[in-house]
């Protein structure tokens, strides 16, 4: 088969990823982009200074008042540079990291590239980072406090406030991970933000619930100096230094998370969040009324303990679910995510489980 007759795949069966399809303005300005690079922003002016907007719209979301970051190629760059400015600002020769369990697997590469050690303390019953266990695991060495606001596989977010002051009592940096959730918690209650609490850094990608092509991650920072930790200088390029991790990056993704923002902040978002949040709930509740265990669906993320020989044959029904660490069913109600989907999805587990129950007539 020759590459071009390859299609990607649709979403009518994927129930498992944090991208979704793109906002049509943001394939569009995706398009557009392709051939530029913010990381030569003497060369590509346009293009830097949409970033420009991107940072400002972002931080705008994210409660900071003075914009400053730039659009990483994920989470997970977004997640290694917070660290990576936490251990340059830190004292400590022999710097730490306090996350809880829930924290993505990208704060692994980050401690592993940046030489920090990784201290990953318990969660409490909800799932949420226990703050005791933080608060016995930090010390004059901690760098940095994560706190996930939107975890990737119970869509928790974790006392942000108390982990600030938890950071501050030991003069650590608190990064806040909204990579998944930032596009929905404005519009909850969650204290999870620049004014809500002492945060200094924060990973928020459009291309999650943003709905902006791939890659648009986003990391913000509390005041431009903390960029500083990260920059280096570019001898052969017009501009002078460079923070970001990667040099020549995505203008697409640039350009598709300012379209993303422009057309969908705020009333898209909320219209989406409301959808996505009442579809998990009746996904919740239905997987419930069939006796599964079911973690509360506190995002529009669900988590239910369905048995392992059910969820192998979902999926080689063509749907596209995935496990939690501890092997429950996670399900999560991204923007293609529609009610058809899900009703279609609880009917193949209801054939499924009537065939279970059939029982087997033996001739003997
Ligand atoms: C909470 C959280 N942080 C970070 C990441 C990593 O993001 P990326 O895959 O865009 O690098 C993810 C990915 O799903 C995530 O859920």
């Amino acid at each position: 088969m020759r590459d071009m007759q390859v299609e990607p795949q649709a979403f009518d069966r994927v129930l498992s990823s944090m991208c979704t399809d793109p906002h049509p303005a943001a394939r569009d300005a995706a398009e557009r982009f392709l051939a530029t690079n913010p990381g030569d922003p003497g060369t590509y002016p346009n293009v830097a200074a949409l970033e420009d907007n991107a940072v400002a719209l972002l931080s705008e979301i994210a409660g900071l008042e003075e914009p400053a970051g730039y659009i990483t190629s994920g989470g997970t760059e977004a997640n290694i540079q917070a660290i990576r400015i936490a251990r340059e600002r830190a004292a400590s020769r022999t710097p730490n990291v306090v996350m809880p369990e829930s924290g993505h697997f990208s704060f692994q590469k980050a401690a592993d590239l940046l030489g920090v050690e990784l201290r990953i303390v318990p969660t409490d019953d909800r799932h949420r980072a226990d703050l005791e266990a933080v608060r016995a695991s930090v010390d004059d060495d901690t760098a940095a406090v994560v706190g996930v606001a939107g975890t990737t596989e119970y869509g928790r977010v974790d006392p942000i406030p108390e982990l600030g002051e938890i950071a501050q009592s030991v003069d650590a940096a608190l990064h806040v991970d909204a990579s998944w959730g930032g596009f929905v918690l404005p519009f909850t209650d969650y204290e999870w933000h620049f004014d809500h609490a002492a945060v200094d850094t924060m990973a928020i990608d459009p291309h999650k619930m943003g709905q902006a092509a791939v890659p648009a991650g986003g990391l913000l920072v509390r005041s431009p100096d903390l960029l500083d930790e990260l920059a280096v200088d570019t001898p052969y390029l017009e501009s002078t230094s460079q923070a970001t991790l990667t040099g020549t990056r995505s203008g697409a993704g640039v350009a598709s998370a300012v379209a993303a923002m422009e057309e969908l902040w705020p009333g898209g978002y909320r219209r989406q969040y409301v959808r996505s949040q009442n579809n998990a709930e009746w996904l919740a509740d239905a997987l419930e009324k069939r006796g599964y265990d079911v973690a509360d669906p506190t995002l529009p993320l669900v988590a239910a303990d369905v048995p392992r020989s059910t969820f192998d044959a979902l999926r080689a029904k063509g749907w596209r679910i995935s496990r939690t660490a501890t092997g429950e069913l996670r399900v999560v109600c991204m923007p293609h995510v529609t009610r058809e989907m899900l009703a279609s999805f609880i009917g193949d587990l209801d054939r499924l489980e009537v065939r279970a129950s059939v029982p087997v007539v033996s001739d003997d």
